[in-house]
Parts: structure tokens; C-alpha cells; sequence
């Protein structure tokens, strides 16, 4: 079997995807009924995090084990990676020793090398550019609350980041119409804009973009990284909030989503995040489920 990766939503065919997600809710539903399910005994995922992480590390960690696996976190704060060994080499020693892996830094281009250079699956955990796993935990939140996604529209308020991008993806390969509103100079990447260019709109003003949507999602003004331009971005995206007002423009059964960790007050309102239309502690555990479902499509394929 050909050593598949996932370093975006685009590494899998819309119909892979749709499978994943499938897969995902059986899952989720085995695990409720507390069967046990071991499909991947003695296998081991090598988890690379650059970057802080409370949900990314805890599904993997999790997900594996209930899988029947183990897993190894790694940090540059205690590997060589820390210390300037080339991302190259690591690539070939830690995947000559594990199953699978799966990576959070900063550039995006880190991951492809790493990717390039693995005997084994890949997984991209986050990057600057973008974050597919998250994605696979919204995509099945929307359709376990509201059914299919295929035509729906999604409203995208706040930073062009890394979610953003991702969230551009999806709407190409979950086939949905999406609406960006971003203050200028915060705009997603634009080969991704012009990829998605017959099913993105991209505004200024937050109420417009919400408009009949069936779908609200944010993030946070400053991403990891960018910590240092938090007081300009407060300024910047003042009038971004997504607020009980923004939610009123979407359609009434209109869910919210955040990928999480939220700053109330800043992206979102605490009325909306902690209201009656959010569904952001489903979409947090949905990455547990997700990625099951996705570890074990990348592990045994036709076999799962
Ligand atoms: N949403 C998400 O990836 O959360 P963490 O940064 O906690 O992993
Ligand atoms: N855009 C955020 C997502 C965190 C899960 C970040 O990159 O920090």
C-alpha cells in the first residue's frame, strides 16, 4: 500500500473524506456503547509538537490508545530537533522506528519535508498555513447536528488564518459556499482564494457575511506565533467580534463553531460561545473521533 499523507484536505479525494466522517461517527458511537475496538495493536504514532496544544495532543494520545496503539510525544525543548538537526533526518529515524506521525510547528513547508522524507503517514497537526484535522472534526460536527453541508453556507468572521485556509479547503472539497469576513490586510492565502473562487465570497462587513448562513466559525485574532501583534490585531478586528448580533443575520438553526481555545469578549461573545447555538465542546471531541477514523484510513486503508 502506498504510504498516504494528510497534510491537507486536498490529500484526501471528497469521497475519502466522506468515508472518514462516516467512519468517525461509528466510532464515536462504538466508543459511547464502551465496546472495545483495537484495530491498531502495537502500532506507534510519534507525535512532533513545536507549538503549544491541549486538544491536538490529547486525541492523538487518546485515539491511539483506544485503538490499541501508543504513542510518544516529542517537543524541540528535549530532541535534537530543538537543537538544529535537520528536519530531513529526523523524518528518516523517527519513521524508521514508528507507524505514523504527526506534526504541529510553524511553517508549512517543514511538513512537507518531513513528509517527503517518511517511510510512514504523516499528519499535520497545524501549521501556519493551515489545520485539516480540525476541519475533519467541524465537517462532522455541521453534518451530525444539521445533515449534509453539500450547498449549505458557512460564514468565516474574523482573521484570513490557518482555519480560514483550511475552511477555504473544505468548501472545495465539501462542496459549500463560503463567505469570508476579514479586515483588510488579514485576507486568506490567495491561491487557495482563487481555488475556491466559484464558491468564495470575500467581504468586509461581518453582518453581511452572516446572512443566512447555516454555519458561523472564528478563531482567535492572534494566532500562536503572532503573539506580539495582539494589541494591533485588537484594534484591527474591533469590529469583527461575532456577537448575539451576528448570530441574529444567520438562519435560526444556524450552529456556531470554534476550533478552540476562545478569547470571550474578543473574537466571540460569551452569550454566543456559551449559548444555545454553539457547538464547540461536540467539535472539540469530534477530534477524537475524526482522527480515529483517520489513523485507521491511513494505517489499513481498504482494510478499515
Ligand atoms: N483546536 C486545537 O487544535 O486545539 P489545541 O491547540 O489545544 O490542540
Ligand atoms: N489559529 C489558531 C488555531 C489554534 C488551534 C493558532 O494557530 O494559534
Amino acid at each position: 500500500m502506498k504510504t498516504r499523507h494528510f497534510l491537507s484536505l486536498f490529500d484526501l479525494a471528497p469521497a475519502e473524506l466522506k468515508r472518514v466522517l462516516r467512519r468517525a461517527a461509528e466510532l464515536k458511537a462504538l466508543h459511547r456503547r464502551g465496546e472495545r475496538y483495537t484495530p491498531l495493536l502495537q502500532k506507534v504514532l510519534g507525535m512532533v509538537f513545536e507549538k503549544a496544544s491541549t486538544r491536538t495532543r490529547i486525541s492523538f494520545e487518546a485515539g491511539m490508545a483506544q485503538l490499541g496503539g501508543s504513542s510518544i510525544f516529542l517537543s524541540p525543548r528535549d530532541t535534537q530537533l530543538g537543537r538544529g538537526e535537520p528536519i530531513e533526518d529526523t523524518a528518516r529515524v523517527l519513521s524508521s522506528m514508528v507507524d505514523i506521525v504527526m506534526i504541529r510547528t510553524f511553517e508549512h513547508s517543514k511538513v512537507e519535508r518531513f513528509a517527503a522524507c517518511s517511510k510512514v503517514p504523516v499528519i499535520n497537526g497545524l501549521t501556519d498555513f493551515n489545520h485539516p484535522c480540525q476541519l475533519l472534526a467541524d465537517m462532522q460536527t455541521f453534518i451530525e447536528h444539521r445533515g449534509d453541508i453539500r450547498g449549505r453556507t458557512v460564514a468565516w468572521i474574523g482573521d484570513g488564518n490557518n482555519m480560514c485556509n483550511s475552511y477555504l479547503a473544505a468548501a472545495c472539497q465539501f462542496d459549500f459556499q463560503l463567505r469570508i469576513a476579514v479586515p483588510p490586510g488579514y485576507e486568506p492565502d490567495t491561491s487557495l482564494l482563487k481555488q475556491a473562487t466559484d464558491r468564495t465570497v470575500l467581504l468586509r462587513d461581518p453582518l453581511a457575511a452572516a446572512r443566512n448562513a447555516d454555519l458561523i466559525a472564528t478563531d482567535v485574532w492572534a494566532s500562536m506565533g503572532k503573539e506580539e501583534e495582539q494589541q494591533q490585531r485588537m484594534r484591527d478586528f474591533a469590529a469583527y467580534q461575532v456577537d448575539i448580533q451576528v448570530m441574529a443575520q444567520a438562519k435560526p438553526d444556524a450552529i456556531f463553531l470554534h476550533c478552540l481555545p476562545a478569547h470571550r469578549g474578543e473574537e466571540v461573545s460569551a452569550e454566543v460561545i456559551d449559548g444555545p447555538q454553539s457547538r464547540v465542546w461536540d467539535e472539540a471531541e469530534n477530534r477524537l473521533h475524526a482522527q480515529k477514523a483517520l489513523m485507521e484510513f491511513l494505517l489499513l486503508g481498504e482494510a478499515s
